[in-house]
């Protein structure tokens, strides 16, 4: 039994993002080589679902169950407990990884030097803006020709919205890579490609304008450090690590990750600088970590790779107190009990049975149907957790039934799929309709595959142009109904049957939004983000 604030203090729970082939899988590697949890380069190259995943439904199948076991990466590094939750590159799944920033308490962010900031990292990024979660910035793959460092950081100001402060500096870049300065801690790395070794060519540099760095890195290179970090002291604040916590300034790092390089000191500056389990909202109260009593939310369901079972398992972020085995907690949307037998929780590559869970700890629950994404669960006290927005869906589709004879088994799947993520359900009262929502055309395939081999159930989909999901809200009730009669068609309920507008375009929206100013439109069921 541990003190939970001790329990507290040594955890760090976060998330790696990127654009797919930023480098995210390599570095989640090369964490866990220093964190011990595994030996070889390579081990969680293997579960990505590569970029090409088409149809192949049995890779898809097989990938899922192996990102069960990677879905938490637990390991220890310098005293610290980390939990390093994984995010799925592929960008279909990018739903489940807003899902997944919803339980972490920090976030590392990849950047490819050659190709700077690119779609996904913006969307990404827009996730942490609205919750405030502290970022640390890589820019990776120094070692090939990238574009300026200073341009890149004007880059990451302007498309992520977010203030930017070097921590440390590169000299030069691609084949002319010498190492990075730690403005940090004022210490040279030399770089020294090697994908096996860590470089530890460290030089701890006390006055950059010492002409011993001229034999280091070049005359050359060494006057342009100079210029740069004049540059940088005059542009940039002094660090301060609180602007960093408030979610209002990130520091960026230097390296490639391939070749270990400037990897431990953003590490090692991570333990220092990243957050503890953080509070969190819930719908009538901040619940804080060091509360006695539990309580935890769902973030993500898996569904079981076989078929015959049909069990899942739900992820659970323990937010407060501690979380035991076989001890009945109450579920606050069911208002019931339940209790867990078997517990898991993930240690690298393995699963197993956890007595007692702490804030920051993600837990798997076995779940027969009991869980939706976003679920609370707690001593007693009800409470819901918040933050688990849905987004507005990039594709819409009808969901048509093939077998009349199978309808029940129709509702039932896609119930069950939508609970666990999958895609988005929207119904249209009228003639029950049911639209499907999603990122990617990859959930539809997984859908119909699963509801065929999962429930017996044969559907197809009808596209549906749909340009957004607007969740439409108002104090002005007659606005709001005499809007859901014009706009009958295209009026849906979400999952917790609040009133969603599809929305046919562009177009329409804004003629719409022009039309009612007494209602609110907007693209995520939170109201968080910026409007319309
Ligand atoms: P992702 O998870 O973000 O999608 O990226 P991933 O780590 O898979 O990296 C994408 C590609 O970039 C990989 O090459 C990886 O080896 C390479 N990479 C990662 N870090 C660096 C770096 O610092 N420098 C350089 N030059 N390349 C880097 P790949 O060809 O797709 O795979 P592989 O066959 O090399 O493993």
């Amino acid at each position: 039994m541990g003190n939970i604030q001790e329990e507290i203090a040594k955890r760090r729970t976060f998330a790696i993002i990127s654009h797919p082939d930023a480098g995210k899988t390599t570095l989640t590697e090369k964490f866990l080589l220093f964190g011990g949890a595994i030996q070889t380069a390579g081990a969680v190259k293997n579960n990505k679902i590569t970029k090409t995943a088409t149809s192949d439904f049995m890779e898809i199948e097989r990938q899922r169950g192996i990102s069960v076991a990677t879905s938490v990466m637990a390991f220890n590094y310098r005293g610290r407990l980390i939990n390093l939750l994984d995010t799925p590159g592929h960008r279909d799944f990018a739903e489940d990884t807003y899902r997944t920033l919803t339980a972490v308490d920090s976030v590392i962010l990849v950047i490819d030097c050659v190709k700077g900031v690119e779609a996904q990292t913006e969307r990404l990024m827009e996730v942490c803006r609205m919750r405030k979660t502290p970022v640390i910035i890589f820019i990776n793959k120094m070692d090939l020709e990238g574009q300026d460092p200073f341009d890149l950081l004007d880059e990451l100001e302007v498309k992520l919205k977010i203030n930017v402060r070097p921590l440390s500096w590169p000299i030069s870049g691609g084949q002319s890579f010498k190492g990075v300065y730690n403005l940090y801690d004022s210490e040279l790395r030399l770089f020294n490609p090697d994908k096996t070794k860590i470089s530890k060519e460290v030089v701890s540099i006390e006055d950059i304008q010492d002409a011993s760095l001229d034999d280091l890195v070049t005359e050359q290179h060494a006057n342009q450090l100079r210029e740069d970090v004049e540059l940088i002291n005059g542009v940039y604040e002094t660090w301060d690590s609180q602007p960093y916590l408030d979610g209002d300034l990130a520091p960026v790092f230097f390296g490639s990750a391939v070749n270990n390089f400037g990897i431990q000191e953003m590490l090692d500056t991570f333990i220092d600088i990243a957050p503890d389990p953080r509070s969190r909202p819930a719908d009538v109260r901040d619940v804080h970590p060091e509360e006695e009593a539990f309580s935890g939310f769902i973030f993500k369901i898996h569904a079981n790779i076989d078929p015959r079972h049909r069990d899942r398992i739900a992820f659970l972020r323990v937010c407060s107190g501690q979380f035991q085995r076989n001890t009945f907690y109450y579920h606050t949307r069911l208002t019931k009990k339940l209790k867990f037998s078997n517990p898991a929780t993930f240690l690298a590559q393995d699963k197993s049975i956890v007595e007692e869970a702490w804030p920051g700890d993600v837990v798997g629950l076995y779940d027969t149907g009991n869980f939706k994404i976003g679920d609370t669960l707690t001593e007693g006290e009800i409470i819901q957790f918040r933050g688990i927005p849905s987004f507005s869906p990039e594709i819409f589709k009808e969901l048509v039934n093939l077998d009349p004879m199978k309808s029940k088994q129709l509702e039932k799947g896609i119930k069950q799929l939508t609970d666990e993520g999958v895609a988005q359900l929207f119904i249209r009262e009228l003639g029950n309709r049911k639209i499907v929502g999603t990122v990617g055309e990859l959930q539809f395939e997984v859908i119909q595959y699963r509801l065929e081999h999962e429930y017996g159930a044969k559907c197809e989909f009808q596209p549906k142009r749909y340009f957004k999901a607007c969740w439409i809200l108002s104090d002005n009730e007659s606005k709001l109904d005499e809007f859901k009669r014009i706009k009958g068609i295209d009026m849906v309920l979400d999952k917790d049957k609040n009133d969603v507008f599809l929305a046919p375009s562009k177009f329409l929206l804004d003629m719409e939004i022009a039309n009612f100013p007494e209602l609110e439109f907007h693209f995520t069921s939170e109201f968080k983000t910026a409007q319309v």
